[in-house]
């Protein structure tokens, strides 16, 4: 099992996830970040850093994001490996509870 990254950070992109984690499991897409499970230890280091509660335990996704679960698979193998901060992308009202 992984951690699972959903869909509030789509157009947020605020890539605390990615400079938390120590195994580098993120990849970058282009408008957010989905997590290599073959790679994610579930330390949750990047679920404590989230500030839009966008990961999730693979057995705890809500509902209406479980597709999240396949897309984190399949598209992680896709996209470019991301361990550091990048300017938060921030293209909608994130709802952000700490920054
Ligand atoms: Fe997305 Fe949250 Fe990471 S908004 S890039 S999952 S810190």
């Amino acid at each position: 099992m992984a951690y699972v990254v959903t869909e509030p950070c789509v157009g947020c992109k605020i890539t605390y996830c990615a400079a938390a984690c120590p195994v580098e499991a993120f990849r970058e897409g282009k408008d957010y970040l989905v997590i290599d499970p073959d790679i994610c230890i579930n330390c949750n280091d990047c679920l404590r850093e989230c500030p839009v509660n966008a990961i999730f335990p693979e057995d705890e996704v809500p509902v209406m994001w479980k597709d999240w679960i396949v897309l984190n698979a399949k598209e992680s193998k896709k996209f470019p490996m991301i361990n550091d901060l990048k300017k938060p992308l921030l293209d909608k009202d994130c709802n952000i509870k700490e920054l």
